[in-house]
């Protein structure tokens, strides 16, 4: 991660950021009331945060094959899956978003780029049982540990795909009409992420949404967020800091959002 980068645009969002009442999208303001306000609990939050404290006390080493920028957790090959959960998976707060995402726009299809242990995933796949959630990972150890994890929560509708972005996504593509919802989240490399994104725009409808995480992660990937938000197809796009979403809708002028999350 490069830290100034990080740290003068965490100044810049603290600086830009607004709520509810800077919002004159009638798109937004509800999405924003609805979705991104919504601080009730659901019973499928406490399933899958009771399978990330049992992945958060398991102190057994795995061997991880690190085929992306943004691990953040060392060069060591060697980790254990305490570890590898705590610095890769993605937190309650943004996990919980992602399912409340997924249940306010009920996606028929879903994909994700980097399943990691699979908390995301979970989360993704919980909220809608009816949706097919394409999930890639290319560590075969870490895939195993998400798998067991799908299993335990008897989760059927998930589609675990083995091996890299760059060779399984054009494979992947080939089997799907539509892209309802994509959680980009491996690969924090600029020409990776503006690639990904380009290909999985071939799937896109008026009513996709995509998720870009880490998107002040490098300068890379900030450049990579300002071509996709200046990109002719996208709409609306909103900056969490943390995450960029982004929309496609038709009819709309183009505008983008930093909002308090
Ligand atoms: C940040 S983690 C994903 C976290 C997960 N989405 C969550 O929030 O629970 C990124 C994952 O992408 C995988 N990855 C990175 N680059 C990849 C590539 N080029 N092909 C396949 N997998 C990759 C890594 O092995 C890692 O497990």
């Amino acid at each position: 991660m490069d830290k100034l980068h990080f740290f003068i645009n965490y100044l810049k969002y603290n600086y830009l950021k607004t709520n509810e009442h800077g919002l004159h999208s009638p798109f937004v303001f509800e999405l924003y009331n609805q979705v991104f306000k919504k601080n009730m609990s659901f019973y499928s939050y406490e399933i899958v945060e009771d399978i990330r404290s049992q992945l958060l006390s398991n102190p057994v080493q795995i061997q991880v094959t690190d085929l992306g920028a943004g691990s953040g957790a060392g060069r060591s090959n060697l980790r254990s899956i305490r570890q590898i959960t705590k610095t890769a998976a993605k937190n309650k707060k943004y996990a919980q978003l992602l399912f409340r995402l997924a249940d306010h726009f009920q996606p028929d299809t879903i994909l994700e780029l980097g399943t990691n242990v699979g908390i995301s995933t979970m989360y993704l796949a919980i909220a809608r049982s009816k949706s097919r959630v394409i999930t890639i990972e290319g560590c075969p150890e870490i895939r195993k540990i998400a798998q067991e994890n799908f299993k335990q929560l008897q989760l059927q509708n998930i589609e675990p795909v083995p091996g890299n972005f760059d060779t399984e996504l054009p494979k992947m593509l080939a089997t799907v009409n539509t892209l309802d919802l994509v959680f980009f989240d491996g690969n924090h490399r600029k020409e990776a992420t503006l690639n990904y994104f380009y290909q999985c725009l071939e799937k896109a409808t008026g009513s996709s949404v995509f998720i870009f995480d880490d998107i002040y992660w490098s300068k890379g990937m900030t450049e990579a967020w300002e071509s996709i938000k200046a990109h002719p197809e996208v709409s609306i796009t909103l900056d969490l800091f943390q995450m960029g979403i982004v929309f496609f809708r038709t009819g709309q002028v183009k505008q983008h959002f930093v909002l308090k999350y």
